[in-house]
């Protein structure tokens, strides 16, 4: 149930007030977190458990400040302690130590770049448009974003693509074009289930040239090309493939308005067989609490950025014959939606597993 909900007569335990108390405090958790990984203190105990003496000789606390805050790292469940040492907890070794392939170091360097667009959530909100991070950025400075940007995405969506790519089965040998494919996470974990199945990575042309660098991606060999367009702008169709079975429109549709996205549906409608399915994954309003609050992420960051609703994204396919279409929650709480011309029966390649 939503937070605010929760209503005080209905909640003699009080509970109500210690959801609102939750609201008012929830950055305090993300700082501890936040700092936590800027003082090294995850990575000082990759190499084994420690003494607080020892965890703040080496990551330069104060022995007393630091304790005191190893000792909230135990309450988060963040640190396990026994006889005075500290170690890291099961939930920190997956997520917060570079030697972890689900390893989040590149989400925290860009959430910590957030941090200050939400500190001017009122004044966007008064104004009407965005107001944080409106300068012309150096060219360097551009490399640095655009380097933390894809760096942030491949850190979730390398969990993600394994939870997608389990609730979908596909035959023996096919197409998949993967339109904003970002770091290729998507492409890599789908063309590594799949030994039979080809794929197109298309992207921004300064994101295309990185990825071409990505040995990752590399190790596929000719069964995946590289595709650089602009697939909001192109007059024509924008790639040069057809017929692919399936195309997968990842965090895409968020990043501008409305009429641009329909102009993305247009392009990629075209690229996608009869039979095709359409994969849209995203955050949506209607979806969860995080999809809602992914939209205001979009207005303080994007020119004209947005999240839509499931019946929205269904009005908008309809145009391009794509009227059938499933819905699958992902654990981690993003959403997939599948798109298709035809009703899925049992003679089709796809099948999903919800
Ligand atoms: C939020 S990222 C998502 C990356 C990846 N699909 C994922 O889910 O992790 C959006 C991607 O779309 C790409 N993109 C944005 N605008 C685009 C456009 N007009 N044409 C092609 N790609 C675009 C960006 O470069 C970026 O890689």
């Amino acid at each position: 149930m939503p937070i605010g909900r929760l209503m005080p007569e209905n909640s003699a335990s009080g509970s109500a007030y210690r959801a609102f108390q939750d609201l008012l405090t929830a950055y305090r958790t993300s700082r501890v977190l936040m700092s936590a990984h800027e003082l090294g203190i995850f990575e000082t105990l990759a190499h084994g458990r420690d003494s607080a003496r020892g965890i703040c000789l080496k990551t330069g606390m104060d022995i007393p400040y630091g304790s005191r805050f190893l000792n909230v790292l135990v309450h988060l469940g963040l640190l396990d302690t026994q006889a005075e040492t500290f170690a890291l907890s099961e939930f920190s070794k997956c997520f917060l130590v570079k030697q972890s392939a689900a390893y989040q170091g590149r989400t925290l360097e860009f959430e910590k770049a957030l941090f200050d667009a939400w500190q001017s959530l009122a004044q966007t909100l008064r104004q009407g448009t965005r107001v944080y991070g409106v300068t012309e950025k150096s060219t360097e400075d551009y490399k640095a974003s655009l380097s933390l940007y894809l760096g942030a995405m491949d850190n979730a969506a390398r969990i993600r693509a394994v939870e997608l790519w389990e609730c979908v089965k596909v035959g023996h040998e096919g197409l998949i074009v993967d339109a904003g494919a970002g770091s290729g996470a998507f492409l890599a974990e789908f063309l590594g289930r799949h030994q039979g199945w080809r794929g197109v990575f298309c992207d921004l042309p300064d994101v295309v040239l990185l990825a071409m660098e990505n040995p990752l991606l590399q190790a596929f060999g000719n069964r995946l090309a590289f595709q650089p367009a602009n697939l909001l702008t192109e007059e024509e169709p924008a790639m040069a493939c057809t017929q692919a079975d399936i195309v997968l429109c990842s965090n895409l549709v968020h990043c501008q308005g409305k009429e641009e996205t329909q102009g993305l549906f247009f392009r990629l409608a075209a690229v996608l067989a009869e039979n095709g399915i359409l994969i849209i994954h995203d955050f949506f309003t209607d979806a969860s609490h995080g999809g809602a609050l992914y939209d205001l992420h979009m207005m303080l960051n994007t020119y004209n950025g947005r999240t839509y609703s499931v019946s929205d994204l269904c009005a908008m396919l309809t145009p391009f014959g794509l009227t059938h279409h499933s819905v699958v929650n992902l654990a981690s709480g993003s959403t997939a939606l599948i798109f298709s011309r035809k009703e899925m029966g049992a003679d089709r390649f796809v099948d999903v597993v919800r």
